[in-house]
C-alpha cells in the first residue's frame, strides 16, 4: 500500500469512527511511518500530458475534467492536485514529461499519446516506478495495453462514431431531394481526414462510408483531404477542393466538428449561396459544432461523450491513487471504458447544449 493512500484510509477514520480508525492505524504502523500525530491532510496527485492543448475536443474534455474534479473533492473531502502538460506534437517531449510527473510525485499518470504506436518508454517508466497509467482518447494497440496490468484506456468507440455519421449522411440524402444536385442518384461526396494513422481517423472515414453503402445510398467519392482535425488546415484544404470539384460536391464528411467548420469557413468565403451548399457532417458535438447544427450550417454531429469520458478518467484516476473503489468501476476487459456516441440534428441539438 503506498504512502498516500495510508493517509486516505487514516482520513476516513475521522470521518467515519472508530472501526475504521483501527484500520488506518494499522495500516501507518504497518508501514513504519506513524508519527503519533492525526493526519487531517490527504490529497493526491494527478498527472495529465496532453497530445495538443489547443485541440478543440481535448480543451473541452480537459475543462470538463477539471469542473468534475472539483465536484469529486467536495464529495470526498480528498484533495486533487492537476499538473497538465502539453507535449506539443512531440513524442519526445511527452516522455520528457512523463520523467517529469514521475519525479514529481503523481500517483497516477493520464498520457494522451502524441504517437499511438509510441508507448513503450512511458509504458516502461511507469511500471519500473509503478505509477499506473490511464491513456485516454488516442487509442494505442491492445498488444501495447497489455504489457502491464495497471495501464487503462478511456475512450470511445471509434467504429460507432463512423457508422452514426453515415446514418445522419443517409438519411438526409435518402429524405431531401434537393441533396442530389445533379440528380444522378448518386452521392458525390468528398472527405476531411484527422492525422493519418489516427485509430478514429481511419476507422471513422471507412465507416461512414460503408453505411451509406449499407443504407442503400450510392456513392463516388470526388477526393479527400488529411487536415489533422485542425479547423484552419481544413479551410486551406477544402478551398482548392472547392475550386477543383466546382458544383459537384453534394455532401462533406469531415472526421470531427472542427474539420467540418472549416469547411463552413471555406463554403462562407466562396461565396456559394447557402442554399447551394453541400451537405456537410461532423463529429464531436464540441460547443461551435454544436452552434453549427443549431444555425443549420452542419446538418449534424455525433456527440463525443467528453463529460462522460473526463468522469471515467477522473473516477478510475481517483481509484487507483487512492486505493478505493476500483470494483465500482465498470472495465471493459479489466482495463477499457468506453463512452457511447449520440446522433445530434437540429431537432435534438438543445440537449446537448450547456
Ligand atoms: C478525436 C476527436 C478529434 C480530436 C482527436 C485528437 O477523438 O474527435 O476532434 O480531438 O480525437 O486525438
Amino acid at each position: 500500500m503506498k504512502k498516500r493512500q495510508r493517509k486516505f484510509c487514516f482520513r476516513r477514520y475521522i470521518k467515519n469512527g472508530k472501526a475504521v480508525l483501527l484500520l488506518g492505524t494499522a495500516a501507518v504502523l504497518l508501514s513504519g511511518c506513524g508519527s503519533g500525530k492525526e493526519e487531517t491532510v490527504k490529497s493526491i496527485k494527478v498527472g495529465v500530458t496532453l497530445y495538443d492543448q489547443y485541440d478543440t475536443f481535448l480543451m473541452e474534455m480537459m475543462q470538463a475534467f477539471k469542473e468534475y474534479m472539483l465536484k469529486k473533492e467536495s464529495e470526498t473531502d480528498v484533495t486533487i492536485s492537476v499538473e497538465i502538460l502539453d507535449a506539443s506534437g512531440s513524442q519526445t517531449t511527452q516522455n520528457e514529461q512523463m520523467r517529469t510527473l514521475v519525479e514529481k510525485g503523481c500517483d497516477v499518470i493520464c498520457v494522451n499519446l502524441v504517437d499511438r504506436t509510441e508507448p513503450t518508454t512511458i509504458t516502461d517508466m511507469a511500471e519500473k516506478n509503478n505509477i499506473p497509467i490511464i491513456f485516454f482518447n488516442r487509442e494505442l494497440v491492445a498488444e501495447d495495453l497489455e504489457r502491464w496490468s495497471k495501464l487503462y484506456y478511456v475512450g470511445a468507440d471509434a467504429f460507432d462514431s463512423g457508422r452514426i455519421e453515415g446514418e445522419l449522411a443517409a438519411d438526409a440524402f435518402l429524405t431531401d431531394d434537393g441533396m442530389d444536385r445533379n440528380q444522378d442518384g448518386i452521392c458525390q461526396y468528398v472527405v476531411l481526414e484527422g492525422e493519418a494513422g489516427h485509430q478514429d481517423a481511419i476507422v471513422r472515414t471507412e465507416c461512414s462510408v460503408n453505411m451509406l453503402l449499407e443504407s442503400g445510398v450510392q456513392v463516388e467519392k470526388l477526393g479527400y483531404a488529411i487536415a489533422n482535425w485542425n479547423r484552419g488546415q481544413a479551410q486551406t484544404k477544402m478551398a482548392s477542393m472547392l475550386a477543383q470539384y466546382a458544383g459537384k460536391m453534394e455532401l462533406i464528411l469531415a472526421n470531427n466538428d472542427d474539420m467540418a467548420l472549416g469547411a463552413i469557413d471555406a463554403l462562407k468565403a466562396s461565396g456559394i449561396p447557402k442554399e447551394e451548399w453541400p451537405v456537410v457532417v461532423g463529429i464531436d458535438g464540441t460547443d461551435p459544432g454544436l452552434e453549427a447544427v443549431e444555425k443549420g450550417e452542419m446538418i449534424g454531429t455525433v456527440y463525443n461523450d467528453k463529460e462522460g469520458q473526463a468522469k471515467g478518467m477522473l473516477d478510475l484516476a481517483f481509484a487507483l491513487a487512492t486505493g478505493e473503489g476500483l470494483e465500482d468501476i465498470e472495465l471493459e476487459s479489466n482495463r477499457y471504458i468506453r463512452l457511447p456516441y449520440q446522433k445530434v440534428t437540429k431537432e435534438n441539438v438543445s440537449n446537448f447544449r450547456k
